[in-house]
């Protein structure tokens, strides 16, 4: 065989094997860059799906300071905030009343539309959200307005003459909203 030829032959095959790593290597990084951009990206969305929410147990005030009675009052509690940065939006409140010796009954503050405060008015015994017109019955449901679901109810429970309530990050709704409702 012509030594020329072999030449050529050899120098060929080390041209596909560095072509071929050539290859591997720029879609190697491809991937590497492309997780790189991702992820975070990801992580964000999925974040609040897949983590669990955080609950924690308030104290609001000794079992002698609610009255038992038919009306509601406001007890203000710092918020489990997943974010350590929240600052004074972590602070928020539930209406409560007690309802017998061990029995309450208590209502986020935090309307179902878009998140403003509710009132409780005893009068007509309804909860008005100053925002966009949204009432709720005393029990916590809708009587009016665009809040496309009930109050968020709130666990209580009483440990050593002390009351305690539920926390999690508040929940504002799981309907998705209409345009006209922004
Ligand atoms: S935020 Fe309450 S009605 Fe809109």
């Amino acid at each position: 065989m012509n030594p020329e030829s072999q030449t050529d032959q050899s120098s060929c095959e080390q041209c596909k094997a560095r072509r071929s790593f050539l290859t591997k290597l720029t879609l190697g990084l491809s991937g590497v860059i492309g997780a790189i951009m991702v992820l975070p990206g990801a992580a964000f969305i999925l974040g609040p799906v897949v983590k669990k929410k955080k609950e924690v147990w308030r104290g609001i005030g000794s079992l002698d300071s609610f009255k038992i009675d038919d009306d509601f009052s406001l007890v203000t509690y710092e918020d489990p905030s997943p974010v350590p940065w929240s600052g004074v939006t972590s602070k928020s409140g539930a209406w409560v009343r007690r309802i017998s010796d061990t029995q309450f009954k208590a209502f986020s503050i935090t309307c179902r539309h878009l998140g403003c405060p509710v009132r409780w008015v005893k009068g007509p015994e309804l909860f008005m959200c100053p925002c966009h017109g949204g009432v709720y019955y005393k029990d916590g449901t809708v009587a009016a307005g665009p809040p496309p679901e009930p109050l968020h109810t709130m666990e209580i429970r009483v440990v050593k003459g002390q009351v305690e309530i539920k926390t999690i990050p508040v929940p504002l709704t799981t309907t998705p909203l209409k345009e006209s409702d922004v």
